[in-house]
C-alpha cells in the first residue's frame, strides 16, 4: 500500500492517556511522544475515518514548553509519558482530563475539578514497582521495563519516579554475577513497606516471579541474594506467598498502631497523597456522619476507613481479596476495634445482601452473597467506593435501591468514574470532585468525588 503524502502539524493538545492531538483538514490525529506546540511532520498514518493514529512522525520544532528530562531511558523506556512537559502543565491537563470526562462521557457538564492537589514529591515518590529482569549465562543481571508499545526489555540502572530505597536495591542488584546455564527471564516485584524515621532501616519486601516454567531453583539463587541485602526484609519466590506475612508498613508514629501489609499486596503507590485523601476523608465523614454507619466497598486492606473506625465510626469493609481483608480484621483486632468489620466477598454481592431486607432480589445474581451480621442493613450514612480501573457498573442498581446518604468515589479512572457517577446523576448531586496527582511524569489521574442524594 502506498503510504499518505507527509503532513506538517501543530499538536495543540493532549488525550487522556498521553497521545498528543493535532487537527488536519476536519481528521483528528494522535501522535505519540508529542507535546502541545510541538511542529511535527507526519510520515504515515493509520486512517481511521474521522481520525488518525500517528505511525511515523518526526519532531521538526520542538514546543517552547519542553524541559530537559531528568531521565536517561524517556526516549525508549514505556513507564512515563511526561518528563519533558513542565509538572504545572501536567496538572493543567490531568485537571482537564477529569472534566472532560465528566463533561463527556457522565453528561455533567456543571461538574468541575475544584482543585488539583500536586504530589510532594514530583520524582522518586513510587513506593512499589515491577521490574523486568533476566539473568543472562555471563553471570549478568539485567533490570527495566518493557520499551513503548513492545515486550522488549529496557535495562535500566535507576528509575527516577522510585523512592531512592528501590534505587538503591536496584542499583546493587547490577552489580551482582549469577552464572545460569541460559539466559532466565523473571519479573521483579519492589515494595517499601517502613519509611526512614531517625535511626530507623526502611525494608523492602522483593518478591521474584518466574516467567517460564522449570526457572523456579534457578530464580532461588536470585532470591538468595536478595536476602542478603540490608535494605531487605523478605525476598522470596511468588509461590511462596500462599503462606501470608505480615509486615507492618507505613511505621507506627505518634503513638498509632502500624498499618501492615503483605508481599505483593496491593498498596497506594504514593503515600503522601494517600495521606492527604485520607486526611480529606476524616473530615468528609466528620461532617456528614456523627453516628452513622459508614460502608467502605473495594476496602483492600482496611487504609481507607481503619482510621475512621479508630476514630469511632461504625464500619462495614468489603473486598474480593482474601488475603486484604485477613490483614483488615487482624489490624481491627489489634486495635482492640469492636466497631469494624471487614468481609470477603465482591463489593456486588455485599450490596445485594445488605438490601435483602429492603428490596426486592435483583433478577440477575452474579453470586450467592454470603450471610452478613444482622445489624449489616438499613441506612448507610457514608459510601466509600475505590474500585479497580473499570469502575463499579454492577454495585450501580444497588445504590439506587440502598440510597447511601453520601457516596465518597476514589477512582484512578476518570471515564469509568465519569461514567459511574453519570448513572447516578439523577438521585445524586456532585459536591466535591477533587484530583489527586499520585502519579508525576505520568498521565495517570486519581479523583474523589463526593456525591450528596438529593432527595434523602
Ligand atoms: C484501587 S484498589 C483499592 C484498595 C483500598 N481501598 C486501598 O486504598 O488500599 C481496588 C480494590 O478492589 C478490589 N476488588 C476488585 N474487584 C472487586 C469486587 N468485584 N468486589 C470487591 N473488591 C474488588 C481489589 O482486590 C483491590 O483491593
Amino acid at each position: 500500500m502506498m503510504k499518505p503524502t507527509a503532513i506538517n502539524l501543530t499538536v495543540t493538545g493532549l488525550a487522556y492517556k498521553g497521545q498528543g492531538i493535532a487537527h488536519h483538514l476536519g481528521k483528528v490525529f494522535f501522535i505519540d511522544d508529542v507535546l502541545p506546540g510541538d511542529q511535527i511532520l507526519v510520515e504515515d498514518y493509520l486512517d481511521h475515518g474521522s481520525w488518525a493514529e500517528a505511525s511515523e512522525s518526526t519532531l521538526v520544532s520542538p514546543a517552547s514548553i519542553r524541559q530537559p528530562s531528568p531521565c536517561a531511558y524517556s526516549d525508549t523506556c514505556g513507564g512515563c509519558q511526561w518528563l519533558e512537559l513542565p509538572y504545572a502543565e501536567q496538572q493543567r491537563w490531568k485537571a482537564g482530563f477529569i472534566n472532560d470526562a465528566m463533561q463527556r462521557v457522565g453528561k455533567l457538564s456543571a461538574c468541575t475539578v475544584d482543585e488539583l492537589r500536586p504530589s510532594p514529591l514530583q520524582l522518586h515518590y513510587r513506593n512499589r514497582i515491577m521490574l523486568r529482569g533476566q539473568l543472562s549465562a555471563d553471570g549478568s543481571i539485567t533490570l527495566g521495563y518493557f520499551r513503548k508499545k513492545s515486550r522488549d526489555l529496557v535495562p535500566i540502572s535507576r528509575c527516577m519516579i522510585a523512592t531512592p530505597l528501590l534505587n538503591q536495591v536496584l542499583e546493587r542488584l547490577l552489580e551482582q554475577r549469577l552464572l545460569t546455564e541460559r539466559a532466565v527471564k523473571f519479573r521483579l516485584n519492589l515494595q517499601v513497606v517502613e519509611l526512614f524515621a531517625e535511626g530507623q532501616q526502611a525494608s523492602v519486601l522483593a518478591t521474584v516471579h518466574p516467567v517460564e516454567a522449570g526457572t523456579a531453583t534457578i530464580l532461588q539463587g536470585l532470591v538468595s541474594v536478595l536476602q542478603g541485602f540490608a535494605e531487605v526484609l523478605w525476598s522470596g519466590l511468588h509461590e511462596e506467598l500462599k503462606t501470608l506475612r505480615l509486615i507492618p508498613f507505613e511505621g507506627g508514629g505518634d503513638n498509632q498502631a502500624p498499618f501492615y501489609t503483605a508481599p505483593e499486596q496491593f498498596q497506594q503507590v504514593n503515600l503522601g497523597q494517600n495521606r492527604a485523601v485520607r486526611h480529606l476523608l476524616s473530615q468528609l465523614v466528620d461532617n456528614v456522619a456523627p453516628r452513622g454507619t459508614v460502608v467502605d466497598l473495594f476496602c483492600g486492606t482496611g487504609n481507607l476507613s481503619l482510621g475512621l473506625a479508630q476514630a469511632g465510626r461504625r464500619i462495614f469493609g468489603v473486598e474480593l481479596n482474601a488475603q486484604a481483608i485477613k490483614i483488615a480484621n487482624f489490624m481491627v483486632a489489634g486495635r482492640g476495634l469492636t466497631n469494624a468489620q471487614y468481609f470477603h466477598m465482591s463489593a456486588d454481592s455485599f450490596l445485594e445482601a445488605w438490601g435483602r431486607h429492603r428490596a426486592p432480589p435483583l433478577k440477575k445474581r452474579r453470586h450467592s452473597p454470603q450471610s452478613l451480621p444482622a445489624e449489616a442493613q438499613g441506612l448507610i450514612e457514608v459510601l466509600i467506593a475505590d474500585p479497580p480501573r473499570a469502575g463499579m457498573k454492577e454495585c450501580l442498581p444497588h445504590l439506587l435501591r440502598l440510597r447511601p446518604r453520601k457516596i465518597i468515589y476514589l477512582s484512578c479512572d476518570p471515564i469509568t468514574m465519569a461514567r459511574d457517577i453519570g448513572k447516578l446523576g439523577e438521585a445524586y448531586e456532585v459536591e466535591l470532585l477533587r484530583g489527586f496527582d499520585f502519579f508525576p511524569q505520568t498521565y495517570h489521574v486519581e479523583t474523589l468525588a463526593v456525591l450528596t442524594l438529593r432527595h434523602p
